[in-house]
């Protein structure tokens, strides 16, 4: 496996596999790696020749008051488990490599970042498409490995790539859970023991939400406030949005007659959480 911190080494090497006819699998991620971003890792090792995956730390996708600062950087042991899952390149950059002085060109995102995160995370979404923007062209793969765990974000990238045509298809991922459902994430680390049970309340609503589903409810309003009550149960220290949305638009459903997605981001002391569920009729 290649560690490459330079941006034009990566692209060279890249275009190099390109000319030889290898197709590229791009996993871009902030480090602090867990099982939810090796299965990127893995699936791209299963669809394309070539497993790229990057680890850079954003800022500009994080608000002044969020944690860039402490966000979680084990960069060595990022590289021992991408070596044993058998990614052939790891893209490192510093911030002085992605963002140089004067750097002042950005991506406007797409609407689909409107709301949601997007609204309580102003800039956020500005940033993840400036980023990811870059890394595509850095690395010019032909399949881009995203979570549906982050599924605002998923979204955003594909109205990306499909308003901007870059020549990438997008693939998302099913999110990987603890066995007791908890959604991995890189920030589950800053939870207590205490506050890690507090954070079952998540997923609970979400699986609540697909048993009203599978008794016929059809009113997103309902599911939204017995999601709303477990995360109460939990308890959550604060709800930031729980809502049922069409897959596509992220337009809250009132009325459901097709699959809808559960969104909720939930705060447990400083550690801000968001996990999601597609709910399907059986
Ligand atoms: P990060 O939070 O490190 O996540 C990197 C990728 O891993 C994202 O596509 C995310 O959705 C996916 N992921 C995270 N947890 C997952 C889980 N439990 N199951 C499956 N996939 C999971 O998302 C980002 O970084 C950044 O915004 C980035 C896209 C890299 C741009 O900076």
């Amino acid at each position: 496996m290649k560690v490459l911190a330079s941006a034009s080494d990566t692209y060279w090497l890249i275009d190099q596999l390109r000319t030889q006819g290898k197709r590229i699998g791009l996993v871009p991620t902030m480090g602090a790696l867990h099982q939810g971003h090796l299965s990127l890792v893995q699936r791209a090792k299963e669809q394309t020749d070539v497993a790229v995956v990057t680890i850079f730390v954003n800022p500009t996708q994080f608000g002044p008051n969020e944690d860039f600062q402490k966000y979680p950087r084990t960069l060595q042991s990022d590289i021992e488990q991408l070596e044993s899952c058998g990614c052939d390149l790891v893209f490192t950059p510093t911030n002085q490599q992605m963002y140089p002085l004067g750097h002042s060109t950005f991506i406007e995102p797409p609407s689909v970042a409107k709301d949601w995160e997007g609204k309580i995370r102003p800039g956020h979404f500005r940033g993840v498409a400036t980023i990811v923007m870059k890394l595509f062209q850095i690395i010019p793969a032909h399949v881009g490995y995203f979570g549906r765990k982050d599924y605002q974000q998923v979204a955003v990238i594909r109205a990306m790539a499909r308003d901007l045509n870059l020549p990438i298809l997008i693939q998302a991922c099913e999110t990987i859970r603890e066995t007791d459902g908890l959604a991995m994430s890189s920030r589950n680390r800053y939870l207590s023991p205490s506050q890690r049970a507090r954070a079952l309340g998540l997923s609970k609503a979400l699986k609540m939400g697909q048993t009203l589903i599978d008794q016929g409810c059809t009113s997103g309003q309902t599911i939204e406030d017995a999601m709303r009550i477990e995360l109460t149960k939990a308890p959550v220290d604060s709800i930031d949005y729980a809502a049922v949305v069409h897959p596509d638009t992220l337009e809250p459903v009132e009325s459901i007659d097709g699959p809808v997605v559960g969104i909720i981001a939930a705060r447990i002391g400083n550690t801000r959480l968001i996990d999601n569920a597609t709910f399907i009729r059986g």
